[in-house]
């Protein structure tokens, strides 16, 4: 956990010791002016320009795999954790911010027609996970991937899934977004479901970096999902597999 990112002498020292990484950052710099000037302070439509930007130059590096290899491992890694932790072929998963199914082709491969759903707020990345459908001929098991633009599951019955799976997405959203989650996430979860969350976490002062990557006190997103009902524990297990920590939330 790092606890001192935020201060101007850690992104120094960062940029110091990772001098190939300043140029990428000056672009993102660039591109967060531009998008916020051109009026895009609705996060959801920020976020979704930034994700066209990065699909057009490859949607794997969109979703933070930087080759191949690593898209198929971090899917791996997600997968086995989600087996390990007793995902059934029975089950109902929604998976919200699904990216280019770097996950999600293996849970689809693993479930019963017509039991996987993902959702995702950029169409660009949607149109690379009909791909990946196709790529490993899962068409069989009939997907649903829907275009969203808020997280207040209004498409979905109650009650609706046992597993909710979200990687690597909280980490890109202003605490608004999580709370409006939290706050309809309990309707949709069977009463025995998990929602399975990771986020970036820090000890030191919450932050941004850019309004793309979000930096939160577990404490606080504890809190908040009690404040809607729900209870929430950081799951120690997860921590050796990546740099993220990750949350489940269940209903109470
Ligand atoms: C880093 S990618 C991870 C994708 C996928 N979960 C994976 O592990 O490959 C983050 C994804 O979350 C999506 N996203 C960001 N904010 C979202 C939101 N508020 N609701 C749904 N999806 C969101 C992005 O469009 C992007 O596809």
């Amino acid at each position: 956990m790092a606890d001192d990112r935020y201060r101007l002498t850690y992104r120094i020292r960062y940029a110091l010791r990772n001098p190939r990484r300043i140029r990428p950052y000056l672009r993102r710099a660039w591109r967060d002016l531009r998008f916020r000037l051109s009026g895009r302070r609705d996060h959801v439509a920020f976020y979704r320009e930034v994700m066209r930007d990065d699909v057009a130059s490859d949607p794997k590096k969109a979703v933070g795999s930087a080759t191949h290899d690593r898209w198929l491992a971090l899917g791996a890694v997600q997968f086995d954790y989600l087996v390990e932790h007793g995902l059934r072929a029975d089950h109902d998963v929604l998976e919200i911010g699904c990216g280019n199914l770097r996950a999600g082709w293996r849970i689809i491969e693993h479930l019963e027609p017509g039991r996987y759903w993902g959702t995702d707020i950029s169409p660009d990345v949607l149109l690379a996970a009909n791909r990946t459908v196709q790529r490993y001929e899962l068409q069989v098991k009939e997907p649903r991937l829907h275009l969203v633009d808020d997280l207040t599951f209004a498409w979905s019955p109650s009650d609706r899934f046992d597993l909710i799976h979200a990687h690597s997405v909280f980490s890109h959203c202003p605490i608004e977004v999580i709370d409006e989650c939290f706050a309809h996430v309990g309707r949709i979860l069977r009463p025995r479901g998990r929602f399975d969350l990771t986020f970036n976490a820090t000890r030191g002062k919450e932050h941004h970096v850019l309004h793309e990557d979000y930096y939160y006190q577990p404490a606080t997103l504890i809190a908040l999902a009690g404040r809607h009902g729900l209870k929430a524990q950081v799951m120690d297990d997860w921590a050796p597999r990546h740099k993220q920590a990750k949350l489940r939330v269940t209903r109470v």
